[in-house]
């Protein structure tokens, strides 16, 4: 087995559809792999792990000890490291010395960075030098502060230009995929229709090149999602389930049963 490669991620442009899947360890890489075509170690981690309210306190030695174990996980998926606020902003050798750190410590194969047109020099800097990126328009959740909120884009007619350029100018500097976040549905069509790169939706369109949710989100660890996510399990209900039943059988003394404590070898001494 080995991992999907970025041209072969490439190709599936306006082909077969690329899955995708948010992996923070190494236990849920291996059960997401066989499935997924990108796991992406998203800064997600200290909102769903680490009960952050923002993205923005997750730091860069975080994202590389979780993309060390989504590697370990993984055999197939191209897997992605997700760049955390400030460790890409400030100028292309600073984003490159830091992607460069994620890539060589990890051994994933390609990095994500929130932004548009302000970023294209950094993807242009980053990919000309080797590194893969994933850009990331629409909702960018580093820039909760500033957008006031986790709020859905282009909504309404003049707010499409800018996204829209957004999106044309991380593809033309180089950006071999774009996450489309929260947009209004015909805007992320069209930006699909647009660009050359892969286009993948998280509140998107059904027609981008490919689809990303945060795992636990589909898995329905907590009983909130937001509305782009479809539930596919109810993990959380089956993790509260066990947690109240062995609650019971500790309280009863139902457990350990006999098959889950040691016997002596021997029979004990009387002493
Ligand atoms: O951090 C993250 O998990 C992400 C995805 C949801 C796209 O950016």
């Amino acid at each position: 087995m080995r991992r999907l490669t970025v041209p072969e991620i490439q190709a599936r442009k306006g082909r077969e559809p690329v899955v995708c899947l948010t992996a923070y360890t190494a236990p849920m890489a291996k059960l997401l792999d066989p499935h997924t075509d990108i796991l992406l170690v998203g800064d997600s981690v200290g909102m769903v792990l680490y009960g952050m309210d923002t993205t923005l306190g997750v730091d860069l030695e975080t994202m590389i000890r979780h993309g060390q174990a989504v590697v370990r996980g993984s055999v197939r998926s191209l897997v992605i490291i997700d760049m955390p606020f400030g460790s890409y902003e400030e100028s292309p050798a600073q984003a490159f010395r830091n992607c460069a750190r994620a890539l060589a410590e990890t051994g994933a194969q390609a990095i994500k960075l929130e932004g548009g047109r302000r970023m294209a020099e950094t993807i242009a800097f980053l990919s000309e030098r080797g590194i893969p990126v994933m850009a990331h328009v629409g909702l960018t959740p580093q820039a909760v502060h500033r957008i006031g909120g986790f709020k859905t884009q282009g909504r309404q007619d003049k707010d499409w230009q800018p996204i829209l350029d957004d999106a044309k100018a991380v593809a033309e500097a180089g950006a071999f995929a774009t996450v489309v976040e929260a947009v209004a549905e015909p805007l992320a069509a069209k930006i699909t229709h647009s660009v050359p790169n892969i286009v993948i939706g998280i509140g998107g369109s059904p027609e981008c090149d490919g689809q990303i949710v945060v795992s636990e989100d589909m898995l329905g660890f907590d009983a909130w999602a937001p509305r782009f996510v479809k539930r596919y399990a109810d993990i959380g209900g089956a993790i509260s389930a066990a947690a109240e039943t062995y609650a019971a059988e500790v309280k009863s003394r139902q457990f350990p049963g006999p098959e889950n404590i040691f016997t002596m070898k021997e029979k004990p001494s009387k002493s």
